[in-house]
């Protein structure tokens, strides 16, 4: 790359990695859709699959499309390097089959999106590695739970569903003072929000389906850490163990996602925290969980951790679980549906839906609520937005519509 590097964080999810002058001209990066690559002769073949030349030989691997998205998910996150994969569950899984061996333990909050708890607790414990779930937001419950058998912590933050926030670094801390690596899922955040690589964090994942793509139109994720990690990660978690390797056509889409990435979360925080105000001012709403409240019983530490308070809202109606499925059902904008972070506002009920890989028993341990809603907060007006939840509210509300 011949041109200057550049400081500022949206100009480089924009431009980073890649000349025009290098493609023809082409504003937007080729997408190489190639499973193969073609070697000049049987020696050069050779030495690149013995890493003693740089070149590509075959996607599963390396592709210079995929090339381009991890160089930027890299930059945009602070970190030495990144790996893409076909998605955020092949992002968790790669890097935990890289890192851990039987015998290892792991250490991980108490809440967890739904298909990574049944990773961890079904997946990983098949294979011999104890998982440990601890309060990890209180540092101190680190420490009393950690011994040399400990190899990763690891949590989200903001976590899924329920917006409990850890402190990177103080856990970061802990956790090194142990030898322990601190793997961090960075999809609520995002890094236009947190980068937890410049807290102390050794490796961030991503669900990249959610903001990074932001279109609700791929599934895919993103790993990103230091160079010799990432390297691991490609040629053992992801090259021999899951195989989960991220399409060029995704890439590109993930791409194009990235260049809007600050504007669209500046615009979900903003009404995200119109929407978490109005919600906690409505007498049918019980508790609202939004890390942009000064209720919030981690407002400060929201405010040290995140530029941004995020698009993300959970909250409980008084009425409980009939309510939610009342007020869900009486929607009309707003649309039923899991995943997050696309332009649409999505709403969905946890403990049927994504977390409903937790047993009752285990929600109610973990901290997710039967009546809790989560709203994605979208990109469209916020006057429309808020019709439509005032309209479901009130209908929701038996001693209202009665
Ligand atoms: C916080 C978090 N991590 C990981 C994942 C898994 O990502 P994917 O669905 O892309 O495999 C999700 C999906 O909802 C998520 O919300």
């Amino acid at each position: 790359m011949s041109r200057t590097p550049l400081s500022g964080f949206a100009s480089r999810a924009i431009h980073h990695g890649y000349d025009p002058a290098e493609y023809q001209g082409a504003l937007t990066p080729p997408m190489h859709m190639a499973s193969t690559f073609a070697f000049e002769s049987a020696e050069q073949g050779g030495a690149i699959f013995a890493g003693e030349q740089p070149g590509y030989f075959y996607s599963r691997i390396s592709n210079p499309t995929l090339d381009l998205l991890e160089q930027r998910i890299a930059t945009l996150e602070n970190a030495e390097a990144g790996v893409a994969t076909a998605s955020g569950m092949g992002a968790i899984s790669a890097v935990m089959w890289t890192l851990l061996s039987a015998g290892d333990e792991i250490v991980t909050d108490k809440t967890l999106y739904g298909c990574t708890f049944a990773f961890f607790r079904h997946g990983l414990a098949k294979f011999g590695v104890k998982v440990t779930h601890v309060d990890l937001t209180d540092p101190a419950a680190l420490e009393a739970a950690m011994n040399d058998r400990v190899k990763l912590v690891y949590f989200e933050t903001p976590a899924n569903p329920n917006m409990r926030l850890v402190d990177i670094a103080a856990i970061s801390e802990v956790a090194h003072a142990h030898g322990a690596q601190v793997v961090v899922d960075n999809t609520y955040a995002t890094p236009a929000i947190t980068r937890p690589v410049e807290l102390g964090a050794d490796v961030v994942v991503h669900s990249a389906t959610k903001y990074l793509g932001g279109h609700g139109d791929l599934v895919g994720g993103l790993v990103a850490g230091s160079t010799e990690t990432m390297q691991r990660v490609r040629l053992e978690g992801l090259k021999d163990m899951t195989g989960a390797v991220m399409s060029p056509f995704t890439a590109t889409l993930v791409m194009r996602g990235l260049k809007t990435l600050a504007l669209r979360m500046e615009r979900h925080s903003k009404t995200a925290l119109e929407v978490a105000r109005w919600l906690e001012a409505q007498p049918q709403v019980a508790a609202v969980h939004y890390p942009g409240l000064e209720s919030f019983g981690r407002h400060a530490l929201a405010r040290r951790q995140m530029a941004l308070p995020g698009g993300m809202i959970a909250f409980d109606l008084a009425g409980g679980y009939d309510q939610g499925i009342r007020f869900m059902n009486r929607l009309n904008m707003i649309v039923r549906a899991v995943s997050l972070g696309d332009a649409e506002t999505l709403v969905q009920h946890p403990a049927s839906m994504t977390h409903s890989t937790y047993t009752a028993e285990e929600r109610a341990a973990h901290g997710i609520g039967e009546g809790l809603l989560r709203l994605s907060i979208g990109l469209e007006d916020a006057e429309d937005i808020f019709a439509d939840l005032e309209q479901a509210l009130a209908a929701s509300d038996l001693s209202i519509a009665a």
